[in-house]
């Protein structure tokens, strides 16, 4: 895997529209509420470890696993940075094999759609309640199916986001990635522009991106075993501000697993 993910600063900066620290909010308010209080954390295609880190500041032993070794040098480097322990492992979300267990997986920001057929999606199931504690969690993160079986599917979407005096503007796909109907697999074509006083980079890339459907990843945790799901959201809100999957406003397809 090359381009954006190979400069993991460029690439958070991009992604910091999210409040990870909400994010995490939510995460932990939703163990809370199936009677669950994590303190063992693995985030899974962890990319800079932003999660993994914020769960480390709040006291959870964290590991961090990613594919990419750029990815992992800097999600070390960042937790060190920070004054925080993560422990960081380059691995594959398919195969890892870590000999532990953990009262918390998750896997964020649609990492899933790097996961291109069935068979990969079930290994990963399978990896996951390997993993987990007895009554353990896992909370998976994916884009809501709306947005290629809406009525006006987005394959194309742009934003700028402003930090510490540097301006990244994003192009996440263009109007000509289009799903293959076959294998549901677009390659999304992704420039990230960062602008600071010292001029401009532009970042171009390639993005295999596989879709799920809902219905897809409940037949993946039917094949997979292990795993029953107790849960799902269209977006991060909690109490009154929670979103249903189903919800006109939801964007976002979170589950929430349980190991059987
Ligand atoms: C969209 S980024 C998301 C990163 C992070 N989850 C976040 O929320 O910012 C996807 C990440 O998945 C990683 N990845 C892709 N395929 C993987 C695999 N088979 N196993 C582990 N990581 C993988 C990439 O290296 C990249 O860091």
């Amino acid at each position: 895997m090359g381009g954006i993910y190979d400069d993991p600063w460029a690439y958070e900066l991009a992604c910091s529209f999210r409040e990870v620290a909400d994010e995490v909010d939510a995460l932990l308010g939703w163990c809370a509420g199936l009677g669950a209080a994590p303190a063992t954390v693995l985030e899974l295609a962890a990319g800079p470890g932003e999660h993994a880190r914020e769960f480390a500041r709040r006291g959870l032993a964290a590991t961090a696993l990613d594919l990419n070794p750029q990815m992992c040098a800097y999600a070390a480097r960042e937790a060190g940075r920070a004054g925080v322990e993560v422990e960081v492992v380059q691995d594959d979300m398919t195969r890892f094999d870590l000999g532990r267990r953990f009262d918390l997986i998750v896997t964020m920001l649609d990492s899933t759609s790097h996961l291109m057929t069935l068979d990969a999606f079930v290994a990963h199931l399978r990896r996951v309640a390997a993993h987990l504690s007895p009554g353990g969690l896992y909370i998976v993160e994916m884009s809501h199916p709306r947005d290629r079986l809406g009525d006006e599917p987005s394959v194309s979407t742009g934003w700028t986001v402003q930090r510490d005096g540097v301006r990244a503007d994003v192009r996440w796909g263009e109007p000509g990635d289009r799903l293959d109907p076959v294998t549901q697999i677009a390659d999304d074509h992704v420039t990230m522009t960062i602008t600071d006083e010292n001029g401009t980079q532009v970042v171009r890339d390639v993005v295999p991106y596989r879709f799920w459907t809902a219905t897809e990843l409940d037949a993946a945790i039917r094949l997979a075993g292990g795993l029953d799901a107790v849960a799902r959201y269209g977006d991060f809100g909690t109490g009154e501000d929670t979103v249903a999957l189903t919800d006109p406003e939801a964007w976002r397809m979170i589950t929430i697993l349980r190991g059987a």
